[in-house]
């Protein structure tokens, strides 16, 4: 781990706080921000590397999506930097290892966009019982084939819902709303919400389930999770949904069980390679199937999901550079200090060594400096130090604590 040094202790006003918004953010991101006092830039596209170390100099706050790539060399050159949004759910565009060895803690949005999954999800199940996409396609080739056979109505149907985190869980309460039945399999130890039953094995779902859908996260592990003989444990004609990860599915598999009738239908949004720009060509085994429906991972792509993701983590970052608060940080131990600012606060991000907290006391007794609450939280090699103080404290103690051989970042807040 690097330590950069040196940063800014001083106090930051909120009308000194700069931030930067790429990539067409929410525009609910910038006005949040301008309405506690910071100075908000956007701007429409992404930045490549050159260009970003431009941008970012004197910027305490950077906002981006999923094509800004803030590398290690973008953070060297970025002194000032405090903390990063990434305004969608991946966090992968961001070297964490060298934010975090940095002392600049980063943010997402791992819920806004979970309702959206699950609207869909019930969508496609529905669509795939009635067969709604087949008969939309004959009408568009001008076929009227008025007939109720092979449509179905989910009432009463045992929905298989495989893995049961934020999505998979909301979508077992609506389910079971509209009348089907809930059964689900998750690695974890999760609490069954209303009737949902809780398999303990994969097989046992499979044997049960009138519809399977997949809401695994993506883990190593789970690449190939549901192949040949996964679907071959489905009971025949049952429909089969994946709005989780491309790599969980063999998706020629999946097409050698749609032609045989196993299954009779399938929703796919997530595929193992997808087109990396709009407009690209999209190849796929599910191509041009009957009762399957194809979306280029749009699942949590709405438009209440990009205002709720921009709120959100506006929010984070107004809360992290005001009052220190770390909770859902992706790469900081998490931490949230009711934010009063009566008190005077030191925030310290610190590598997580025995003895740390011990020190960081001593300078502030030395000093005569009165504590009047403290919360100190660790994750791996990083430590963090929320301290609430009754007097702002001198410039000497900031400096004493800067030097301690552990401190990595140290701000003076209020
Ligand atoms: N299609 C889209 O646009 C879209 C949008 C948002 C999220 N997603 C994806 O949906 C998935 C679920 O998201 P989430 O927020 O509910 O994640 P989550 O982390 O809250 O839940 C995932 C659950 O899957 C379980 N799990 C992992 N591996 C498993 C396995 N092999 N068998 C059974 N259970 C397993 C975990 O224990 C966890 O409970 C993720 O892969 C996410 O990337 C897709």
């Amino acid at each position: 781990m690097t330590i950069t040094e040196p940063f800014p202790t001083a106090r930051l006003a909120d009308e000194d706080v700069r931030v930067l918004l790429l990539e067409n953010i929410h525009t609910d991101g910038a006005d949040f921000l301008r309405g506690k006092g910071f100075q908000v830039e956007t701007r429409d596209g992404a930045l490549g590397e050159d260009e970003l170390i431009e941008a970012i100099q004197g910027v305490h706050l950077l906002g981006i999506r999923s094509t800004t790539y803030v590398t290690e060399k973008v953070l060297d050159a970025a002194p000032d930097l405090l903390a990063i949004g990434a305004f969608c759910i991946g966090t992968n565009q961001i070297d964490l290892a060298a934010a975090t060895a940095r002392g600049v803690a980063v943010f997402n949005a791992p819920y806004s966009n979970t309702r959206s999954v699950v609207e869909l999800a019930i969508a496609e199940i529905i669509s795939l019982a009635r067969r709604l996409h087949e008969k939309s396609t004959d009408m568009h080739n001008g076929v009227w084939n008025k007939s109720a056979a092979g449509s179905h109505e989910i009432r009463g149907r045992t929905l298989g819902i495989i893995g049961y985190g934020n999505i998979g869980s909301q979508l077992s309460v609506i389910a079971e709303a509209l009348g089907l039945s809930v059964v689900f399999y998750d690695i974890d130890d999760k609490l069954a919400l209303g009737n949902a039953k809780r398999c303990s094995t994969l097989e046992e779902l499979l044997a049960v389930a009138d519809v399977v859908t997949l809401h695994v996260d993506g883990r190593p592990g789970n690449a190939g999770l549901f192949g040949d003989d996964e679907m071959s444990q489905m009971k025949p004609r049952s429909l089969f949904l994946n709005l989780s990860r491309g790599i969980a599915v063999d998706t020629a598999a999946l097409r050698k069980h749609l032609e045989s009738g196993h299954i009779a239908g399938a929703a796919v949004d997530v595929f193992p390679i997808e087109p990396k720009r709009q407009g690209d060509q999209f190849d796929s085994d599910l191509r041009g199937l009957k009762n399957v429906i194809l979306t280029p991972h749009v699942g949590g792509s709405t438009e209440e999901a990009q205002q709720d993701i921009g709120r959100f983590v506006a929010s984070k970052l107004r809360s992290y550079a005001a009052f220190g608060g770390t909770s859902l940080s992706v790469n900081m131990p998490g931490i949230n200090l009711p934010a009063d600012l009566d008190k005077h606060r030191l925030a310290l991000v610190h590598r997580n060594a025995p003895g740390v907290l011990a020190r960081i006391n001593a300078v502030l007794g030395e000093h005569g400096v009165n504590l009047e609450a403290q919360s100190l939280s660790t994750r791996g090699e990083i430590g963090y130090v929320l301290t609430d103080v009754a007097e702002e404290v001198g410039p000497e103690v900031l400096a004493e604590l800067a030097a301690l051989p552990e401190t990595v970042r140290l701000r003076q807040l209020s």
